[in-house]
């Protein structure tokens, strides 16, 4: 089946309001079979996990479910998928429990290029026991973050490096497979951030070298939960606080109290929904999967080049997404008008494209854009040529 973007926007009913919605790296809208899996876990008896009542049975099978389409999503094993509130969360909590096993003088390495969720949770567990901070900077002129970049920072003390995938403020995709395997030859662990990378590219955490990938169900059509990706052998060695009478299997001992078992059921859902996109029906999830990736890589490309072609016919606006490889994200400020001006004139044409630091703090500030940041324009499967033409247009109005 080929990809078909007016298919695609029926899905979406959120898309009938009307506005040509450019916030997807915010979160994304979700089809309506996500919000009804949502809507039938809860309409329906749910309960504890078990095996006895229906309730109980319908709730395991829910967990099963998600674990599986997770693990299928980014090519990792179902008993390594953890669901928490937000990736945020779930980072908070892997740090606190991967400090246990750190000691004064080890060196945990974070880059000035990500989100602050792959940055203050390893800055506070380093902090907790003495462990020493080490940045990868990127370079400012081409958003790109090099290989050689980490390398300068790494030793034979490093621990633990934590790097995107995907940069959510300007869409640069860092080569992690060359750093997992520097990474890797000190012994250390990589953690990934995928929250921006899984809603645009087929991912495979094995391929990449991810010890642990992180992403986040609502940036790529599901609902609004994280998800922490590891292989089970690695969680088996860590020791989370947890309630003494709570599961201490794995990964059940990394859930803090009753999971959001009506967003895992929509979390299952979205998966399908991608899997949906492209592809033969004859094929298994995870073929369909990376059909539907490569059949969206191609169109958000394609209306990106558009939205780039446009944005240079201003001498007005700067561009900062300039990486060689990125996302259909792209980050720009204009000339004597603030970006949260061009953001709210857009929004009054009922264009959604929001002007922030977007929490990439560090990286907004390297940039020299302060912590204002600048406007972000990012694509998704429901985006439209039509919606292209009326931000070029908007923007030829407000410039
Ligand atoms: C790249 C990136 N990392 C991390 C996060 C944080 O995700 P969550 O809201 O699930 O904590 C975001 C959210 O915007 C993001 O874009």
């Amino acid at each position: 089946m080929p990809f078909s973007a007016d298919a695609v926007r029926s899905a979406f009913p959120a898309l009938d309001e009307g506005a040509a919605h450019f916030d997807a790296p915010g979160g994304s809208l979700v089809p309506a079979i996500v919000a009804d899996a949502v809507r039938d876990a809860l309409a329906s008896a749910i309960n504890q996990r078990g095996t006895f009542t229906i309730a109980d049975c319908r709730t395991l099978e829910i967990v099963r479910q998600a674990r599986l389409a997770m693990a299928e999503l980014v090519g990792g094993d179902p008993r390594g998928v953890i669901f928490g509130r937000s990736m945020t969360q779930l980072t908070f909590d892997v740090s606190r429990a991967l400090a246990k096993t750190w000691e004064p003088g080890d060196e945990i390495v974070v880059s000035r290029l990500d989100h602050d969720a792959n940055i203050r949770p390893w800055l506070y567990a380093a902090e907790s026991v003495g462990a020493h901070v080490r940045w990868i900077e990127f370079d400012s002129a081409t958003s790109e973050l090099t290989v050689a970049d980490v390398e300068a920072q790494l030793t034979d003390r490093t621990r633990l490096v934590a790097v995107t995938a995907a940069s959510n403020l300007v869409g640069t995709r860092p080569p992690v497979k060359q750093i997992a395997e520097k990474v890797h030859g000190l012994g250390a662990l990589l953690y990934v951030d995928g929250v921006h990378y899984t809603a645009h590219a087929f991912v495979d955490i094995g391929e990449m070298g991810a010890d642990f990938f992180a992403c986040s169900p609502y940036k790529f059509c599901g609902p609004h939960c994280g998800a922490l990706v590891a292989s089970p052998v690695l969680l088996e060695t860590l020791e989370p606080d947890k309630l003494l009478p709570s599961a201490n299997s794995v990964p059940e001992r990394f859930e803090l109290g009753t999971p959001a078992f009506e967003l895992m059921a929509g979390t299952t859902a979205a998966v399908d929904f991608l899997a949906g996109l492209s592809g033969s029906v004859e094929s298994s999830r995870r073929e369909r999967l990376r059909s539907s990736f490569a059949a969206m890589g191609e169109y958000e490309d394609g209306l990106r080049r558009e939205i780039e072609a446009g944005l240079a016919d201003h001498t007005k606006i700067t561009v900062y997404s300039r990486a060689r490889l990125r996302t259909p994200t792209l980050l720009f400020t204009v000339d004597g008008i603030e970006s949260a001006e061009v953001s709210a004139r857009l929004g009054e044409l009922n264009i959604n494209a929001p002007a922030s630091n977007f929490y990439a703090l560090e990286a907004s500030r390297h940039l020299g854009l302060g912590d204002a940041g600048g406007v972000r324009v990012g694509l998704a499967p429901y985006s439209s040529a039509r919606d292209v033409d009326r931000l070029l247009e908007g923007l030829g109005s407000i410039i």
